[in-house]
């Protein structure tokens, strides 16, 4: 379990520009965030970082950068179109719709809480709707929750549960939601212009498979990967950037000779961890989830679930997933195109599995947040501090003249800022109130260097450098600094 709240993340992102609501000046948007400076800076910095390792730090890798809108038959043959959906329920009272899986999901956790505290059921879990002889809470809510939740749960909620926005227990019949955002491209509006906002990176990778193949004819195994938007309907949108209508992915397809698919999947298993330490994220905070074949995404064989005990508890951070060889055949079949590979200098020909390791950029960016976010004593005052790792960090340097109103201080200050800022590029001027001010503005976005120029310095040429994790200061010669 985290021992972060949520509240205080949220509203450190907010204060400090980090991340604000989407349309925050007309009262927002839901499901949608905005990224401030610095969160613009962190979110880059994670995104950056995984290019390097994935694709720049390989030699099996091949980046791409696909359009968004594509062609409908994309998400015909890949069965988005049919079966990308999520289950829906309406209030009958207030017309307020709800992720069916959401709201019992809630409300048996609450009662498994309360059966536990006062050692009986709750009339919810009571009567045979499902036996309760585990002791394991997720055997009954894995039941109810997930991509294939059971919907013959409205008697349930027409029952017991009451709709969380007006308190009514009238519930609509459930039904299933298709998540894409549906569009029309150019001027008219009829059946073959419709196309989708993505609702996953992965299709811009596989449309250009074959592309890649005709271009570079790598070896297997071989990698496509790919940054960028993704859109979903989410019908509940909800904790923070969790569950966001707009997000960002950042995907790989590794294709690989079927009969070598568990070595490749085992390979992105540790690919995945040492991802997570990159991150700064404890070890023991992340679980790996075995996704049971009824809980598994149409087109995969295998998936395992990286959760992180987020501040809103343990949930998916990303997936790996063994898509077989279901979208290459889809396109094949769908465009008369053949997908197969032929092994060089042989008449070995077959159409490549794919082993997809799938990250979300705003969950990282959350759980590194999360696992940032640390507060202390200083001088009997409460210090909130984020210890990001300095490669994540989105100031590295703050620089400082110790008085503002010192023209000769300020000028030796600007000097040794210019050439930080030249070699580092994220680096802040920082000269507003006390000294003592500056650095707890500092700790609470993460600088993990703060630099101070006084009178000394106009003497030997050495600064202090404060450090945010420790609060110790140190005098280091500026050129000393600069080679850092
Ligand atoms: N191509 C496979 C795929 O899209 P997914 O499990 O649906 O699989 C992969 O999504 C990752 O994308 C998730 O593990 C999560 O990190 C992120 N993600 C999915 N839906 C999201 C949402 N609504 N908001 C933020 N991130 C989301």
């Amino acid at each position: 379990m985290s021992d972060v709240k949520l509240d205080d993340i949220v509203s450190l992102a907010k204060r400090r520009g980090f991340i604000y609501q989407g349309s925050d000046v007309y009262g927002g948007l839901s499901g949608t965030w905005d990224y401030g400076p610095l969160g613009v800076a962190l979110k880059r910095n994670i995104m950056q970082l995984w290019w390097k390792m994935f694709v720049d730090g390989r030699d099996d890798m091949y980046g791409v950068d696909a359009a968004i809108l594509m062609n409908q038959k994309v998400w015909q043959a890949s069965g988005h179109v049919d079966t990308f959906t999520d289950p829906l329920i309406d209030c009958r009272n207030c017309q307020s719709r709800f992720r069916t899986d959401h709201i019992v999901g809630d409300n048996l956790q609450k009662a498994w809480e309360y059966r536990k505290e006062v050692g009986e059921l709750d009339d919810v879990l009571s009567g045979s709707l499902f036996s309760l002889q585990s002791d394991d809470p997720s055997d009954v809510i894995n039941e109810y929750v997930g991509p294939n939740a059971r919907l013959d749960v409205v008697e349930m909620l027409n029952k017991k549960v009451p709709c969380p926005h007006c308190g009514s227990k009238k519930w609509g019949e459930p039904k299933q939601f298709n998540m894409m955002f549906k569009t029309n491209v150019g001027p008219v509006a009829d059946e073959s212009s419709i196309s989708y906002l993505r609702p996953e990176t992965a299709q811009g990778i596989f449309t250009n498979y074959k592309n890649v193949v005709d271009s570079f004819y790598p070896d297997l195994p071989f990698g496509i990967a790919q940054q960028g938007k993704a859109f979903r309907n989410e019908i509940s949108p909800r904790d923070f950037i969790f569950r966001s209508r707009e997000f960002e992915q950042m995907e790989i397809e590794y294709f690989v000779d079927p009969e070598h698919w568990q070595e490749a999947f085992e390979h992105w298993v540790a690919q995945c961890k040492e991802w997570f330490d990159a991150l700064g994220l404890p070890a023991e905070k992340v679980h790996e989830l075995e996704v049971p074949e009824d809980d598994r995404a149409h087109y995969s064989q295998r998936t395992i679930d990286f959760e992180f005990d987020f501040p809103i508890g343990r949930e998916e951070l990303m997936g790996l997933a063994y898509r077989t060889s279901f979208d290459l055949d889809n396109i094949q079949r769908v465009s008369g195109k053949s997908m197969e590979y032929t092994v060089k200098g042989t008449n070995n020909r077959f159409v490549p599995h794919v082993i997809e390791p799938s990250f979300g950029v705003e969950r990282a960016l959350m759980a590194v947040l999360a696992s940032a976010y640390r507060e202390d004593e200083q001088n009997g005052d409460t210090r909130t501090y984020l210890a990001f790792p300095e490669h994540l960090a989105p100031i590295k340097f703050a620089v400082s003249p110790l008085l503002k109103n010192k023209p000769e201080l300020v000028a030796k200050a600007r000097e040794v800022y210019q050439v930080l800022k030249t070699k580092h590029g994220a680096v802040m001027w920082d000269d507003n109130g006390n000294i003592g001010k500056r650095y707890r503005r500092q700790d609470e976005i993460g600088t993990p260097h703060c630099v101070v120029i006084d009178f000394q310095t106009l003497e030997d040429n050495t600064v202090t450098v404060r450090e945010r994790d420790t609060t110790e200061q140190s005098r280091i010669a500026i050129d000393e600094l600069i080679m850092r």
